[in-house]
């Protein structure tokens, strides 16, 4: 049989990995500033991770959500403090597309509604109505096309104040990343989710924060959005969740009411998911990483932005957009192939920084010599 060929791939193979640092079948080493996108948030083979997953691989795998699973309340419990809102619920799944699939269904069950406002540039994942409200028609078969997701233009304050004086009565939800990442890292401003937040609430929305890639203590803070000082009623997240293990959530106001069935998976919450992503949190905790997403993040910001030829650098923490001219389009395969560096990107011309939340110093100032080398060939 042959793999259904829908990536295209770089020719190597990568077989080994520990921080920041990965290493092909060859021997080659690489700097990894790419996380396998946004996944690696403690880093390769972090120790503890390796010790706590292995451990319960030991004691049992996986049972299912029919029983008790303990692990999950511990998870909640450690969620709940390290992002601020003790008093949310947990929902687990296994991706970031079903995370914004199930935050979706909840809200349109809470309030019986069924239009979606997203936004320009916005990628919610591939399933349903996740891809619904992704803005990009490429990738939204006919069978998902629905007049059910409204776009509006991305922090444009006016266009979604008109939308809500016309239509507030029938919107569902406002779904938004607080810093876009398919779309080339951009912020949500803060006036923009401070007007989601109180749109919503005077007319009875639901506001989805999709953290799933901008979250996670990525920016510097456990969502991007809590810099604009505002609580969404849905938070979304995955990718750096597990370091890599497979696992998505969500976490819920307090205002919303769940029932028997209204939500439901086989795999989501899973004791080996439980313990990779509560490894994580041990690590973020212990090692504070969110402190270093923003200190390394802001030096590599402002790095960057004493560089030449860079037509705009964007972010926060360590999510990092560095938008080049078109003419500079090879510089992404050049860190890759002449120093040994992976990057993200987003089109057309992104190069998108979305390394471990461990990244040091020293590997911060290997990319930006790297990079300052390439800018002046
Ligand atoms: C903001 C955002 N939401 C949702 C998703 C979908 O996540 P997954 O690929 O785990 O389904 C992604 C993936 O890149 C994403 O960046």
């Amino acid at each position: 049989m042959k793999l259904f060929d829908v990536y295209p791939i770089n020719n190597i193979e990568i077989v080994k990995g520990q921080g920041s640092l990965v290493w092909d079948d060859k021997g080659q080493e690489y700097l990894d500033l790419y996380g396998g996108h946004a996944v690696i948030s403690i880093g390769h083979t972090h120790p503890h991770y390796v010790e706590r997953l292995t451990q319960q691989l030991g004691k049992l795998g996986f049972y299912s959500n029919s029983i008790k699973i303990p692990l999950q309340e511990e998870l909640a419990d450690k969620l709940g403090k390290i992002s601020g809102r003790e008093d949310y619920q947990l929902f687990l799944c296994n991706s970031g597309a079903e995370a914004n699939e199930n935050a979706l269904k909840l809200a349109s069950f809470a309030n019986g509604r069924k239009k979606i406002v997203a936004f320009t540039k916005a990628f919610h994942g591939r399933t349903s109505l996740a891809v619904s409200a992704t803005d990009n028609p490429k990738i939204i078969a006919p069978v998902n096309q629905t007049e059910n997701v409204v776009f509006l233009p991305h922090n444009d304050v006016d266009a979604l104040k008109t939308l809500f004086a016309e239509q507030g009565n029938e919107i569902c939800a406002v779904i938004i990343e607080g810093i876009q990442g398919v779309g080339g890292i951009q912020v949500a401003s803060d006036e923009f989710l401070q007007s989601i937040r109180s749109l919503c609430t005077q007319y009875g929305a639901y506001f989805i924060a999709d953290s799933v890639q901008c979250g996670y203590g990525r920016s510097g803070k456990f969502y991007a959005s809590d810099f604009a000082g505002v609580d969404a009623d849905i938070y979304t997240m995955a990718k750096g969740m597990g370091n890599g293990f497979p696992i998505g959530g969500i976490s819920i106001s307090p205002a919303l009411k769940p029932w028997h069935g209204m939500l439901g998976t086989t795999f989501g919450g899973n004791h080996l998911a439980c313990a990779a992503a509560l490894a994580v949190l041990e690590v973020m905790e212990q090692e504070h990483l969110m402190d270093n997403a923003a200190k390394i993040g802001g030096y590599l910001i402002q790095e960057l932005q004493k560089l030449n030829h860079i037509k705009e650098v964007r972010g926060k923490g360590l999510m990092i957009g560095i938008d080049l001219p078109e003419e500079l389009n090879q510089v992404k395969k050049n860190l890759l192939f002449n120093h040994h560096i992976f990057t993200g990107e987003a089109k057309p011309n992104v190069i998108r920084l979305l390394p471990a939340l461990n990244l040091t110093r020293e590997h911060a100032d290997r990319f930006l010599e790297a990079l300052s080398k390439e800018l002046k060939a």
